[in-house]
């Protein structure tokens, strides 16, 4: 505001005409620097208004139109958009078969006679989508006049997951409260409502679950349905669907029955007649996301009825209306003393086969939970008669939360890109949650949203590229981390190539340099309890044993790690034979995944030549300095980004520096502690003797369950 006043105050009284008109112009500049315009911040040039044309009406194309007009600079053709099946492109003779229903095409054509950019889908949303390709195209610097791109969503449910609290609150949110103002609505729609499905669109994320997995009753009654009606209607146009997360025993709190019993015809009614009344609302809710028998919440196994039975109810009780069931497996349970990280496998793969058409099962990116390295889940690949929904976090629950930059392309690639091997080379993750592995067509990616109230959303500018990610990637999961960095980076700060190579770099360091501070070499689950910031690899008296660091390095003076082979818990049996075969040896396992399959001595010799100890230390020391670096890569590009931005950026470098070497120095100090080794020569000694470490507290740190 300052900023702003002072500048009008410096023109002459002959401007002031024209300071005027460019007031009215600036609230969207000084929003662009507060970053609430994520990376569709109006483009500086592009005067000329662009000639766009829609041939037919509905709010979906209108919004494409202005979304177009607001954007473009003057391309030098015309833009038509259209749906293919318009009298208007019959000529075109249009091949439209792999398109789908979201799929878009953007090609010059000749229009009525005139020499046009056309885009064009099966559907208004897919126009929709094709028009954000445009803009993007532009703001990447593709040459409009030679566009010529069919691209069609290789998943089917792109889908975000808002943890999100009745009360306001988030669970595991670093981004202020809750984008839903859940007292005012149905009757507020918060205009912010409308922004944040024009981001998702723009990404072709198409579903939204309003409400946390740990879901409370009320978000199904009555009042709830019609706040959920509200945001429903505002999202509709931008192509995204509302989803509700399900609390399995709100039978009994909701409709006063005496069980919520999956088997029991009374329970079966009760959620038919809830979904109806749900569709009543919302004629095209998409379904139920539901955590059942997982860390405390009620599911069918309370009644001794599977996993199966559970979803299947629920998937009957929509499937007349066309909706699904998500249905989480994260599920492990401190009364089952087998490895964590076997439970989830062990309860859904006897599953397989047994679920309805309309339910897919929704798995973690890796085993234990959204660690900062896990390998891949086991059950990818392993269910083939089932389809199976990716889970992402893309919220930094264990990533440093909203200050440390950690940018997570690499992560979702990696899982993305990994082999399973269940159908030989070649079958990845990426495969089997397309569906197109073993041949479904139902299928779905979700990710944990890291949004909130804050004004630029996601609590940070880089974490906004996070959200980015997951959505490009929902469409298509083999983009590469590195370009879509890129390409974030450029729509969010603009062309200059200096500022994109920057925050390219940084971005494309961080994951690693995060892994290296908190948990090299495979570790993992080493953060402080409750509210999983800073380390705590020293805690040992939480009640469930899976709870406790310990449980998951089980260092002692001689050695460290988790044995998964088979000595110890045989979790990589859990894996195809090809990949069980080279994670049997830690000579074969890569490096990066060592200690999460093997329990090691100290002194184990390492590829590089030097023992274990020795690169452990090494890689502490590199997340430290990589992170020194791209402090200094940001100070580089001072005057280059917006000033509020780059403040904002650079001082929470400034905590990352801190809390990278609080990290290293509290997990050395500790590892020290139980092997009695010294630091190698040139590595630093701990700032603070252990005890220090362990006494910091946080009892306020943001997004705790509660
Ligand atoms: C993590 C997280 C919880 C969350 C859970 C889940 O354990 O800490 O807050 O509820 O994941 O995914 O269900």
């Amino acid at each position: 505001m300052k900023r702003r006043l002072s500048r009008i105050g410096a023109l002459t009284a002959a401007g002031l005409a024209s300071c005027i008109l460019a007031t009215a112009a600036m609230p969207e500049m000084a929003r662009a620097n507060d970053g609430y315009d994520l990376w569709l911040a109006p483009s500086a040039a592009g005067t000329a208004v662009p000639d766009v044309k829609i041939l037919s009406d509905s709010p979906t194309l209108r919004i494409a139109g202005d979304e177009l007009r607001r954007d473009l600079k003057a391309p030098a053709l015309p833009v038509v958009l259209a749906k293919a099946d318009d009298p208007a492109l019959a000529s075109l003779r249009l091949a439209t078969a792999g398109m789908g229903t979201e799929g878009y095409l953007i090609r010059p054509a000749t229009i009525a006679g005139r020499p046009s950019l056309l885009v064009t889908g099966r559907t208004d949303t897919a126009v929709l989508y094709g028009a954000f390709a445009v803009i993007r195209a532009q703001r990447t610097g593709a040459d409009l006049a030679q566009l010529n791109v069919a691209s069609a969503p290789k998943v089917k449910l792109r889908v975000l997951n808002h943890w999100d609290n009745l009360d306001g609150s988030v669970e595991r949110g670093y981004a202020g409260q809750s984008l839903w103002d859940w007292w005012t609505l149905p009757d507020f729609k918060d205009p912010r409502y409308t922004d944040y499905a024009r981001a998702n669109a723009s990404l072709g994320i198409n579903g939204v679950v309003l409400n946390n997995v740990n879901a409370k009753p009320e978000s199904l009654s009555a009042a709830y349905i019609a706040k959920a009606a509200a945001l429903a209607e505002v999202f509709r146009p931008w192509g995204i669907k509302v989803y509700l997360s399900a609390r399995f025993s709100a039978p009994i709190e909701l409709g006063g029955l005496k069980t919520a019993d999956p088997l029991d015809p009374q329970v079966a009614a009760w959620w038919q007649a809830k979904s109806a009344e749900i569709y009543r609302a919302i004629p095209d809710f998409g379904g139920f996301l539901v955590k059942a028998n997982s860390e405390g919440q009620p599911g069918p196994r309370d009644y001794h009825r599977s996993h199966a039975e559970g979803a299947n109810m629920l998937a009957a009780a929509v499937a007349p209306h066309g909706g699904v069931v998500m249905w989480r497996a994260f599920v492990y349970a401190e009364t089952d003393p087998d490895d964590r990280a076997k439970q989830a496998y062990t309860e859904f793969r006897p599953l397989d086969g047994k679920f309805a058409d309309n339910v897919l099962v929704q798995v973690k990116n890796g085993a234990i939970d959204f660690q900062p390295r896990e390998p891949f889940h086991p059950l990818f690949g392993a269910m083939p008669r089932t389809p199976m929904m990716l889970e992402l976090q893309i919220t930094k629950e264990y990533l440093g939360f909203a200050t440390h930059l950690a940018y997570l392309g690499p992560l979702f690639t990696e899982v993305l890109d990994a082999d399973t091997r269940t159908r030989g080379k070649g079958s990845t993750v990426a495969k089997v949650v397309d569906g197109a592995l073993d041949g479904h067509d139902l299928s779905g990616m979700a990710g944990v949203a890291n949004l909130g109230r804050d004004r630029d959303w996601s609590g940070s500018t880089f974490n906004q590229a996070n959200w980015y990610a997951f959505g490009r990637l929902a469409w298509n999961p083999a983009l590469s981390a590195d370009v879509i960095a890129r390409e974030w980076a450029e729509q969010t700060f603009g062309a200059d190539p200096r500022v994109v190579d920057a925050a390219t770099s940084m971005m494309m360091e961080s994951r690693e340099a995060l892994v290296d501070y908190t948990g090299p070499l495979g570790l993992a689950h080493l953060m402080d309890t409750g509210h999983h910031y800073g380390p705590g690899p020293w805690v040992d008296d939480l009640a469930r044993p899976e709870w406790n660091p310990t449980y998951y390095h089980k260092a002692d003076r001689n050695g460290i790690g988790f044995d998964r082979t088979r000595t110890g818990s045989n979790a990589i049996a859990q894996y195809a034979p090809a990949v069980a075969r080279r994670l049997a040896d830690p000579r074969t396992t890569p490096e990066e995944q060592l200690l999460w399959f093997h329990h090691l001595p100290w002194d184990w010799k390492m590829h590089s030549g030097r023992t274990l100890w020795e690169q452990m230390v090494d890689r502490y020391d590199r997340g430290v300095t990589t992170v020194e670096r791209m402090q200094a890569q940001w100070r580089d590009v001072k005057g280059l980004v917006d000033e509020e931005r780059w403040n904002k950026t650079a001082v929470y470098l400034e905590i990352q520096v801190k809390e990278a070497r609080w990290w290293r120095d509290a997990s050395l100090a500790y590892w020290m502690s139980v092997n009695g080794l010294s630091l190698p020569a040139g590595s630093a000694a701990p700032a603070h003797e252990l005890a220090w470490y362990k006494a910091q507290r946080f009892p306020l740190a943001p997004g705790q369950a509660h």
